[in-house]
């Protein structure tokens, strides 16, 4: 779908690569662009530096009534929405040491975000015969992340959703992409967590994470990768199941070494684990 003339709604716009995937949709002509974040302000300061086809809002994406508002809203403000990003995101560390609530939280705004949004846009968008749903997943949906049980598992039912979105509506008009980047440089990469280090070797910055979504979006792509390595762990994957974890394993075994030694892994890890 061309971004010219449509209206988006963009979800966790005002840091990271929302707020810059806001500014690639408006240099792209974008005739609306509605940037919702649960920090109202940040939202409305990014709109304010976009113009008057920008507008912030404030919506926690884990409220399935604040996002059936954030779209009746627009419906109302701006008219029918044609592309919804749900690209609002959190993180959290840790395995089987993380507490039930922290998976509950990450789980309703990493997934049940996600589902929200597809409920309030799709009718509208099937009457209409066209619309555009995208998701922020993370490569750790396609591959896992080191060191978080809860981001790995959310970011694969994320990219899951999404693809059933595309299965079951693709025929009737509806577009589905799926964003699984690598390390990008926002708030949510931490310098000193050691897995975070090691993404920052082949990190990009939210601009070119926004402008590689727009050339997806309009190339009708379902796999948005703006780190192309990324396709070739995923084959690696997908061709040897046993052997990629086996690498992935060796990698773990090295993260934690490196932590409690206090070794810098970024210097000592490889980027791509060897196949077995
Ligand atoms: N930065 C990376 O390395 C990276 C890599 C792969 C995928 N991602 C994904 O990209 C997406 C955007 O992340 P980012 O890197 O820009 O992070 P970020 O922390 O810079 O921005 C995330 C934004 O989402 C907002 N947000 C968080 N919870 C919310 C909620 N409940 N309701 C509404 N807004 C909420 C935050 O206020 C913030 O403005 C996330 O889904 C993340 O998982 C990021």
């Amino acid at each position: 779908m061309q971004i010219q003339d449509k209206t988006i709604v963009i979800t966790g716009g005002a840091a990271g690569i929302g707020r810059s995937l806001g500014r690639a949709c408006i240099e792209a002509g974008a005739a609306h662009v509605v940037l919702a974040d649960r920090n109202g302000e940040g939202a409305m300061a990014a709109a304010a530096e976009l113009g008057p086809a920008a507008r912030g809002t404030a919506c926690d994406v884990s409220s399935e009534e604040d996002v059936q508002s954030l779209v009746s809203e627009t419906l109302r403000i701006e008219g029918p929405v044609d592309i919804f990003v749900s690209n609002a995101g959190v993180t959290a560390k840790g395995g089987l040491d993380c507490s039930n609530e922290q998976w509950q939280q990450i789980w309703d705004i990493n997934v049940m975000s996600r589902v929200y949004a597809a409920r309030a846009v799709i009718p509208g968008m099937l009457e209409r015969g066209s619309g555009c749903i995208v998701q922020t997943a993370s490569a750790a949906g396609l591959l896992t992340e080191i060191g978080s049980a809860p981001y790995s598992v959310t970011k694969h039912a994320d990219l899951a959703f999404a693809e059933w979105l595309s299965v079951h509506y693709g025929r009737q008009g509806i577009q589905v992409s799926c964003v699984c980047p690598l390390g990008v440089e926002t708030d949510m990469l931490d310098e000193d967590d050691p897995v975070h280090k090691f993404l920052y070797l082949q990190s990009i910055t939210a601009d070119e994470a926004a402008n590689s979504i727009i050339r997806g979006i309009e190339a009708a792509d379902f796999l948005i990768l703006p780190h192309p390595d990324v396709l070739e762990f995923f084959r690696r994957k997908a061709a040897d199941y046993s052997g990629w974890l086996r690498g992935m394993q060796r990698l773990q075994q090295k993260f934690g070494a490196a932590n409690t030694s206090g070794r810098n892994a970024s210097q000592e890890i490889p980027i791509t684990p060897s196949p077995n």
